[in-house]
């Protein structure tokens, strides 16, 4: 019933994207890899110009992992282009650089979960996984009036497992797709328009009234403050950069950043370091949020003395250089503050 209702409003009410052409799994990947925690509209332009540098899995394979990291540069979850060639690189070295079309190969890749191997295989090769995301997760748990935790493993295999059920012989992806644009579209968070919806009349949640409370979580702890310090420090027309060794933004580059330490630390950490410095000035503060934390960032300009070598670890790069690393949203404003500011004296 669920699959028939879906499918007859998804022949007309799609969405189109440049990514749903396309059944080459390669490309449904790049796409399924993107739209995990990107929006739809953000993918599409990532997604043209990715796929243009990198056409098929070899062309990725054989990529420097910093040409990639640029090409995702302003996508964030970085680890996701770094997983991406791990997995285009098996593929190559183990099956010929075919995509593999068996659950079980697929998972075992680097940075492919239970979700995008559902999505990769319903859409790319027709095969009957529900692909439980966010969308998939409140739409069933409307549907089928889930009322307990989601977060909890039974109930989300519960849900994946009336996904399972309810689909289709034929045209998997598309049942898939239709539940994720009725979940982006009319089944929304807090306020579902369950008028407008093609499954109101087998809807538990509707019926009864509690669909915008559906799905039950627990509350997402809320991001941590810190304060850091980002240093421009200068040496002639080169600015010092470092590349990110933490978890957090792994490989991509940054001008040096001190987490909650005062002036006086970070100058005697330098100096241990081999950067002797001085602070000439402050620049300004931007703030940008992850998901767990927040960074509230004072910006400064430092000059190195001329005669110090640049220690190993480190990068002294010109403006052409700097605009070749791939760089975090997060450095935008003290990027744009060094193009401005300080490459130009
Ligand atoms: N989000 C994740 N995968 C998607 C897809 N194939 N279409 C639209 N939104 C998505
Ligand atoms: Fe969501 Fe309402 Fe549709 Fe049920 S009827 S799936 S609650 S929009």
């Amino acid at each position: 019933m669920l699959a028939e209702l879906l499918l007859n409003w998804y022949d007309l009410h799609q969405r189109r994207f440049v990514f749903r052409g396309p059944k080459d799994p390669y490309l449904v990947w790049v796409s399924e890899i993107m739209l995990q925690q990107t929006r739809t509209e953000t993918v599409e332009d990532y997604y043209i110009r990715f796929t243009k540098r990198f056409p098929d899995i070899r062309s990725l394979a054989a990529a420097d992992e910093g040409d990639v990291l640029k090409a995702w540069e302003g996508l964030g979850y970085y680890s996701r282009a770094r997983n991406m060639q791990k997995c285009a690189r098996v593929i190559c070295d183990k099956y010929g650089g075919i995509f593999p079309d068996d659950y079980e190969k697929v998972r075992a890749l680097p940075g492919i979960g239970p979700y995008t191997t559902a999505s990769v295989l319903s859409i790319a090769f027709d095969r009957p996984y529900p692909a439980m995301d966010g969308n998939l997760t409140r739409v069933l748990s409307r549907v089928y009036g889930v009322r307990e935790c989601v977060d909890t493993p039974a109930v989300a295999e519960q849900l994946r497992r009336i996904g399972e059920r309810e689909m289709p012989a034929r045209r998997c992806g598309d049942f898939n797709q239709a539940l994720m644009d009725i979940g982006a579209t009319i089944c929304l968070p807090g306020t579902p328009d369950c008028e407008a919806c093609p499954l109101q009349e087998i809807c538990d949640a509707c019926k009864k009234g509690d669909a915008p409370a559906l799905p039950v979580k627990k509350e997402a702890k809320p991001p941590v403050p810190v304060s850091v310090s980002v240093l421009i420090i200068k040496q002639g027309g080169r600015v010092l950069m470092q590349q990110r060794e933490q978890t957090l933004l792994k490989g991509l580059w940054t001008y040096l950043l001190f987490e909650n330490k005062d002036r006086d630390q970070i100058l005697s950490e330098l100096k241990r370091a081999g950067i002797e410095c001085v602070f000439l000035r402050e620049m300004g503060k931007a703030v940008h949020v992850f998901t767990h934390r927040i960074w509230n960032m004072t910006i400064f300009e430092c000059e190195m003395r001329p005669e110090l070598n640049v220690p190993a670890g480190y990068l002294a790069v010109t403006k052409n250089e700097m605009e070749k690393l791939p760089m975090p949203v997060a450095m935008k404003a003290a990027r744009k503050l060094c193009m401005d500011e300080v490459f130009v004296r």
